[in-house]
C-alpha cells in the first residue's frame, strides 16, 4: 500500500501534489502525528483543512485533515486518529519517513481568524484530534495580533492523549518567532474525562458550571469581547455551540464573520 514518491506521480493527476513523509510520532494506540514536505506552491490560511490520501488497492483514497502546522512553516504537520478498520487510517498509521502521500491542492475551512469579528479574547475549544487546527493557529502571529488572550482548551478521554498538545504548547512558548507573544497571551487549559487527572470533566460541563472561568480568572462569556472556535466530534460541536449561543455569541463563516466558528474534527 505505502508507496514511494515516484510511484504516485501518475495517480496524483492535476488536482493533487505528491509529498514525502519526514517524521512520524505515535502518542497512544489511538493517536499519532506526522509531518511531510510542503510544495512551494501550496498556500493555506492557518486553521484550514485539506484532503490527504494514499493509494489503496490501486485507487487513491482521500480524507479531510486539518493542517496542524502554521501557514509560515516550511513543512506540513497533521495529527490523526488510528481506527483499526478505518478505510484510510488503518493504512496511514503505518507510514514511515520517506513514504509518499497525496495532498489535494485546495485547502479550505472555517476555523480561520478571518471568520471571526475582532475581539479581546479567543477561546479555542477542542477534544481529541480537534486540537489540530488550533495547533496551526496558536503558532500564527496573526492570532496574537488579533487577540490579547488566546485560551486553548483540550479535553481527552485519557491523560496520554493530552501529550501532543502539551508538547506543542511548550515548543510554541520556546519558539524563536512566536515564543514571546505566546508566553504572554496563550493559556492551555486541559481536562480528562475517563481517568484520574487534576482537572476532570467535559468542557461543556466546565463551561456550564462556571469552573472554566473561575479557574482562568476571567468573567463569563461575553459577546462584546469573547470569540470562540470549536473543533471536536459532532456531539461536542452541537453541545458547545449551544452554550456559546446561550451566552449571546453568533456563529460566523468565511463570507460573514461572526463571534464563533465551528468545524468537525476528522474521525476515521
Ligand atoms: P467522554 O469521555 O465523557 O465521552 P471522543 O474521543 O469520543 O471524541 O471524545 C473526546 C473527548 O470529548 C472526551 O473527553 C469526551 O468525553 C468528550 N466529549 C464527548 N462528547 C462530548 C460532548 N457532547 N460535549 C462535550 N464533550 C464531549
Amino acid at each position: 500500500v505505502l508507496a514511494k514518491p515516484a510511484d504516485l506521480e501518475t495517480v496524483a493527476g492535476p488536482s493533487a501534489f505528491v509529498q514525502e513523509v519526514t517524521e512520524v510520532k505515535h502518542y497512544t494506540d489511538r493517536l499519532f502525528k506526522f509531518r511531510t514536505t510542503r510544495p512551494a506552491a501550496f498556500r493555506f490560511r492557518s486553521g484550514e483543512f485539506v484532503m490527504i490520501g494514499l493509494l489503496i488497492d490501486g485507487k487513491p483514497l482521500y480524507r479531510a485533515y486539518s493542517i496542524a502546522s502554521p501557514s509560515w512553516d516550511e513543512e506540513l504537520e497533521f495529527f490523526s486518529i488510528k481506527v483499526p478498520d478505518g478505510p484510510l487510517t488503518q493504512h496511514l498509521q503505518k507510514i514511515q519517513p520517506g513514504d509518499a502521500l497525496l495532498l489535494k491542492k485546495k485547502p479550505t475551512g472555517t476555523l480561520v481568524n478571518d471568520a471571526l469579528t475582532p475581539g479581546k479574547r479567543v477561546y479555542m475549544f477542542s477534544t481529541g484530534t480537534g486540537i489540530a487546527p488550533f495547533a496551526s493557529l496558536i503558532r500564527d502571529p496573526e492570532t496574537y495580533e488579533k487577540f490579547d488572550q488566546v485560551i486553548l482548551t483540550h479535553t481527552c478521554r485519557e491523560v496520554a492523549e493530552l501529550r501532543y498538545g502539551e508538547e506543542l504548547v511548550e515548543a510554541t512558548k520556546n519558539d524563536p518567532l512566536i515564543g514571546e507573544l505566546a508566553s504572554e497571551k496563550l493559556v492551555h487549559y486541559t481536562s480528562v474525562t475517563r481517568e484520574d487527572f487534576p482537572r476532570q470533566g467535559r468542557i461543556t460541563d466546565l463551561i456550564e458550571s462556571g469552573k472554566l472561568f473561575t479557574d482562568l480568572g476571567v468573567p463569563p462569556l461575553d459577546p462584546a469581547i469573547d470569540r470562540g472556535m470549536i473543533c471536536g466530534s459532532m456531539e461536542m460541536l452541537r453541545d458547545t455551540k449551544a452554550l456559546l449561543e446561550k451566552a449571546g455569541l453568533n456563529e460566523g463563516a468565511n463570507n460573514k464573520p461572526g463571534e464563533f466558528v465551528v468545524e468537525r474534527a476528522f474521525v476515521g
